[in-house]
This record gives structure tokens, C-alpha cells and sequence, in this order.
């Protein structure tokens, strides 16, 4: 650790949520579910990454509401702003600054090959901009600012880690050691929530299917009824299997909300019908929103708490951003007049 430069006792973790639209159950059950029990142990960074959402076009009064809504939204889902630093993006200008520089030794062939950058372009195709490609680069900026160890993060950003891991190992054999080599954190269960309309893919805050997604701040009918809906199959047992993606997506859910293992909602389940298992997940989803969700409201209410809050975590994110940046300059030479 010494070797870095400077001393940070515990390990670093961070992670981030684009304010891109309302957060999902996948949101929550593949990231800031896991935040909240690493507060006591780690150092965490937890981004609003605003610089991340217009790379696909928002409204930019959405925008400005999306980002207080992620913020009440943090700290409903039990985020501690005395224990980790809850920040807005864009108000750390490191966070760009290293982008530019992680741009020239990161490759093109590297960044298009991302699955993500290949699927935003065809669901976006009159837009295929530039921020669009650079997206896992701002990512690894971002991670590698912090000199973050772990990356609670849901399956799909598994490949931006191991992108950021590259980009950082390249940086720190070609200008010496610099950055910490981070590692994403994937739970087994709840990492991958599909839609509910089609499990082939992920369920997603601009999914235009109403159905498709249940978000957070859904009520407990709309809820019960997105599960009621759910696509499932015509086999009827309730159980996990390649063939049987509707009801394996269900029994995901259960489990992340339940809070047990896929194997115990299985034997939960064993000879009841799919009414009845989609009754109960959507319950139990319903049971577990609800006090994140008056807690989100209550904290909505009080727009200065909130402003002052990301202004405390902006500020102790900057520090360490801030000296990061300046080793990197350091390192690739920019002169510093010292
Ligand atoms: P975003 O806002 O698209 O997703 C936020 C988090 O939610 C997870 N996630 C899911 N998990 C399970 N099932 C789903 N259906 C599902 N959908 C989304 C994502 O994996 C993610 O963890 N690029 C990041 C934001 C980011 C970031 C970072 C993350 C910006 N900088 C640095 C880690 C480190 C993203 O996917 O945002």
C-alpha cells in the first residue's frame, strides 16, 4: 500500500447508478442491496454517474430530478453518508479528467467490443456518439480515481470491470505502479434480474414495455400485478432450469428479496401452482419496497438535507480524487511547475 503513495486503512470499495430513469428491483438487488452491509468494513465511494446518463439523451429537467430522486433513493435503501461518501459525478471534475487520459491506453477495437457499447448502438442507432464508446473508460476512471479494491456491481458490468482491470494494469506497466487493480463483486443470486415480460433479456429502467420491469417506486398493486402478468411457461413446477427462464427469473427475485438461496424458494414452493408462487413473490417484493419507499418520500420532502448531503460526499470523494489525479499527471508527465 505504501508503494501507492498513500495510506488508506481499510480496503475501497465503490460503485455507482445512473440517474437515467427510475431504479428497478435489478438496480437494487444486483448493486445497492449490496452496498449497504459494506458500509461497516470498507471505504465506499457511491457515484450518481450523471456523466454516464447523457450518453444516451435525457431531458435535462429529468435529469437535474432523477439525481435528487437517486439520492433519497440511497439513502432510503439504507446508505450512510457519515460512513460513505454519496456523491454526484459530475461535481468531482477528476472523473473526467482521468477519462482523457485512460482514452490514450485504451484501444478502439477494446471499446467497441463491449457487449453493452454494441447494444446501446442498435437500440440507439441515430445516436451512436462518441460517450457512448467511452462509457466503460469514464467507468474505469471512476473505479480507479478511488484506487478501489472491490466493484459491487450486477452481471452485466462484469466485462467494464475487467475492462478497467486492463486499462489499469497497461497504465501501471507503462508509467509504474499507479492504480490498484480492482475486482468486481457479483452475488450469485440477484445479479441478473430478467424482464418479466421477456427473460432473455435484462430488465431495465427504459424498457418500454410497462410490464417488463417493476420499479422501486411502484405501489403494491402495481407490483402484484407486473408479477401476475410475468411470463412463466406451460410445465408448471417451479423450479430453475435453462428451459424454464420466465419462472428461474421468479424464483431470483424471490430469493433476493426473501433473503434466503434459488435452492430453499425451490423447496418453498415444491407442488404449488404458479398463481400462487407469483402471489407470493410479488408480495414479498411489495413487503420489502415498502419502507424504502416512505423513507424516499419523507427524505424528497427535504430537497436542502439532500443538497447538503452530496455536497459532504462531493467533497470527501474530491480529496482523494484529487490527489490520485495529480500522481497520474505526475506520472505521465505534465509538468506541475514542482
Ligand atoms: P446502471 O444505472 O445501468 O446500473 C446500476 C447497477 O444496477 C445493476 N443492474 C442490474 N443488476 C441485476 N439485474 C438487472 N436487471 C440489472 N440492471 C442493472 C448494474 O449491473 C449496476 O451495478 N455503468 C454502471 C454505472 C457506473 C458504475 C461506475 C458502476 C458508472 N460508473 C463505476 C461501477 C463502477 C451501470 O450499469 O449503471
Amino acid at each position: 500500500m505504501a508503494k501507492l503513495g498513500f495510506y488508506m486503512e481499510k480496503k475501497v470499495m465503490y460503485s455507482a447508478v445512473q440517474p437515467s430513469g427510475n431504479l428497478t428491483i435489478g438496480n437494487y438487488s444486483g448493486a445497492i442491496r449490496n452496498w449497504i452491509a459494506m458500509q461497516e468494513e470498507y471505504d465506499c465511494f457511491y457515484a450518481i454517474a450523471d456523466l454516464h446518463a447523457i450518453t444516451v439523451r435525457q431531458e435535462p429537467a429529468e435529469l437535474r430530478r432523477h439525481t435528487l430522486e437517486l439520492a433519497a433513493t440511497y439513502l432510503a435503501c439504507g446508505l450512510d453518508p457519515e460512513r460513505c461518501a454519496l456523491y454526484v459525478q459530475s461535481h468531482v471534475p477528476q472523473h473526467a479528467e482521468l477519462c482523457w487520459v485512460l482514452n490514450t491506453v485504451t484501444y478502439v477495437g477494446e471499446a467497441s467490443r463491449m457487449t453493452q457499447f454494441k447494444d446501446k448502438s442498435q437500440k440507439h442507432a441515430d445516436n451512436v456518439n462518441m460517450g457512448l464508446m467511452d462509457y466503460p473508460v469514464l467507468m474505469a476512471a471512476d473505479i480507479l480515481l478511488y484506487l478501489a479494491d472491490y466493484v459491487p456491481v450486477g452481471a452485466d458490468q462484469k466485462q467494464h470491470v475487467e475492462l478497467a482491470r486492463d486499462i489499469a494494469i497497461r497504465f501501471n506497466n507503462r508509467y509504474g505502479e499507479t492504480f490498484r487493480v480492482p475486482e468486481p463483486l457479483i452475488k450469485k443470486d440477484g445479479a441478473s434480474i430478467r424482464s418479466l415480460q421477456d427473460p432473455a433479456r435484462k430488465m431495465s429502467k427504459s424498457d418500454e414495455n410497462p410490464n417488463a420491469a417493476v420499479f422501486l417506486t411502484d405501489d403494491r398493486e402495481t407490483i402484484l400485478r407486473k408479477f401476475k402478468r410475468a411470463v412463466t411457461d406451460s410445465d408448471n413446477s417451479i423450479r430453475a432450469a435453462e428451459d424454464k427462464p420466465g419462472v428461474t427469473n421468479l424464483l431470483n427475485i424471490y430469493a433476493a428479496f426473501a433473503g434466503g438461496t434459488v435452492e430453499e424458494a425451490e423447496r418453498a414452493f415444491e407442488g404449488k401452482g404458479y398463481g400462487e408462487f407469483k402471489l407470493a413473490v410479488g408480495e414479498t417484493v411489495a413487503d420489502a419496497l415498502a419502507p424504502i419507499q416512505a423513507e424516499r418520500k419523507r427524505l424528497l420532502a427535504d430537497k436542502g438535507y439532500l443538497t447538503q448531503m452530496l455536497q459532504g460526499g462531493a467533497e470527501r470523494a474530491f480529496k482523494v480524487a484529487r490527489r490520485t489525479l495529480s500522481k497520474v499527471y505526475r506520472k505521465v508527465g505534465f509538468f506541475q511547475g514542482d
